[in-house]
């Protein structure tokens, strides 16, 4: 629900959002700050409420710059990171490494060397390769590392419809069926450098219902049970890493965030009991959830063309620089004029950038009133994966961020110059 303020002016988090386009130009990368908080400290209090011992850990790739690793630490939340760039950014914001969970298929050996120097608190492996190479990293280094590893669990990818990762067929994890996962547990027991703190899976993202939690619930407690038995080994903590689904247009009918969390802790308190195992920590890494209805993109509308019977294109001064979602995963958005409030009737337009490519569209239906040059269009639900995912294709500048709170606004990533452009250029 957009609010407007008495100059018919959207307003973000009291902040007048005509002003800020005037203030830092457009396009324009707007977040919610309470809102980012109230999603965090959901998760927590749902958790925390539930009785369970639990970490929430905010999957950076998702955004993440220096201010956003602040705000999650004074959330006292984790952040999960899959490069050396994203430690590097987190340390450097201050963010404890203790909270920091290093993941990825092909960490190298300057990133795990790196991750280590830090103290990073724990790093997941994914592979067996990986477990030799941080094995030797620790060799060298004479240090102990806190670990958990990453399994596949193999939920059906054909009963359910989402953005699976979790599917046999992944390149991501330690497969269950085969003999991986267990083969792999038995190494990283076996390693004194490896202090292996549980398990780890995450089978897709923007999942609508719990039930692939469910049954990845099911399946990890079925295999953590056999290492009971058959070792007698029983994990601290069990992740099921994140994919909890948003909202992005009307038709999307996600669960609630704190449904989500229910969902895993109930399934997991479940199977625990019926299995007589005893019940791990439980950790999450939502990345899109906390952040992406956070977001909105200020535009600036320019040029407009009709072509008669066919098609209304109305131009923007980003695009798929800025959010390539749409052009990548035909992902849909909504939006709406913020510079005023239009009675005139509606028409069915395109929303396109101003990027060489046809495919460079934002919506591709939506219906507006009638817009003209200088317009601001604000396109909703834009927070996840379009900051992070930005690029200078045809050298457009990425845009600038702000934070804004009770009527603040706080510049958090300045918008590109042209001399950024040219600035790892050699002559
Ligand atoms: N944990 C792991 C291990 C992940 O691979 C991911 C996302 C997350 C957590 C966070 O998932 P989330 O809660 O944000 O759904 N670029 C794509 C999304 C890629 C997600 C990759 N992994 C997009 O724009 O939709």
């Amino acid at each position: 629900t957009a609010k407007f303020n008495e100059q018919e002016h959207l307003t973000i988090g009291g902040c007048d959002t005509v002003d800020l386009a005037e203030k830092y130009g457009t396009p324009l990368f707007v977040y919610d700050v309470a809102h980012i908080r109230e999603r965090a400290r959901g998760f927590k209090q749902t958790f925390n409420s539930l009785g369970v011992k639990n970490k929430v850990i905010y999957a950076s790739k998702a955004f993440c710059c220096l201010a956003m690793y602040k705000l999650l630490e004074e959330e006292e939340l984790g952040c999960d990171v899959v490069s050396a760039g994203e430690i590097y950014t987190a340390i450097k914001a201050g963010m404890s490494p203790e909270n920091i969970e290093f993941h990825g298929n092909n960490k190298t050996k300057e990133e795990l060397v790196y991750a280590v120097e830090q103290g990073v608190g724990t790093i997941i492996i994914d592979n067996f390769y990986e477990i030799e190479l941080l094995s030797a990293v620790l060799k060298e280094k004479n240090q102990k590392q806190n670990v958990m590893f990453r399994i596949t669990p193999g939920v059906d990818a054909e009963t359910h419809e989402y953005i699976l990762t979790g599917q046999v067929d992944s390149k991501f994890g330690f497969d269950v069926n085969s003999g991986q996962a267990t083969e792999a547990l038995e190494k990283i027991i076996a390693d004194d450098r490896l202090v292996l703190k549980g398990v780890h899976c995450h089978i897709g993202s923007q999942i609508f219902s719990a039930e692939g939690f469910l049954a990845a619930v099911e399946k990890m407690l079925l295999i953590l049970n056999e290492w009971k038995t058959k070792f007698d080994y029983t994990v601290d903590s069990l992740n099921m890493g994140g994919g909890f689904g948003v909202q992005y247009t009307e038709a999307d009918d996600p669960l609630e965030p704190e449904a989500f969390v229910k969902a895993i802790v109930n399934a997991v308190k479940g199977q625990c009991e019926l299995l007589d195992y005893p019940l791990p920590e439980i950790w999450i890494e939502p990345g899109r959830s906390i952040i992406a209805e956070a977001g909105t993109t200020i535009y600036t509308v320019g040029s407009q063309k009709v072509i008669p019977n066919v098609r209304h294109y109305v131009s923007v001064d980003g695009g798929m620089g800025d959010n390539i979602r749409p052009a990548l995963y035909d992902a849909l958005y909504d939006g709406f004029l913020a510079n005023r409030i239009s009675t005139e009737s509606p028409e069915t337009v395109r929303v396109v950038g101003k990027y060489c490519e046809s495919g460079d569209i934002l919506i591709k239906e939506i219906d507006l009133p009638p817009l003209k040059p200088e317009d601001l269009f604000a396109m909703t639900s834009t927070g996840a994966y379009g900051y992070s995912m930005a690029n200078n294709y045809n050298r457009n500048l990425k845009p600038a961020v702000v934070f804004v709170e009770n009527g603040q606004d706080k510049l958090v990533i300045r918008r590109e110059t042209y001399a950024d452009l040219i600035s790892l250029d050699c002559e």
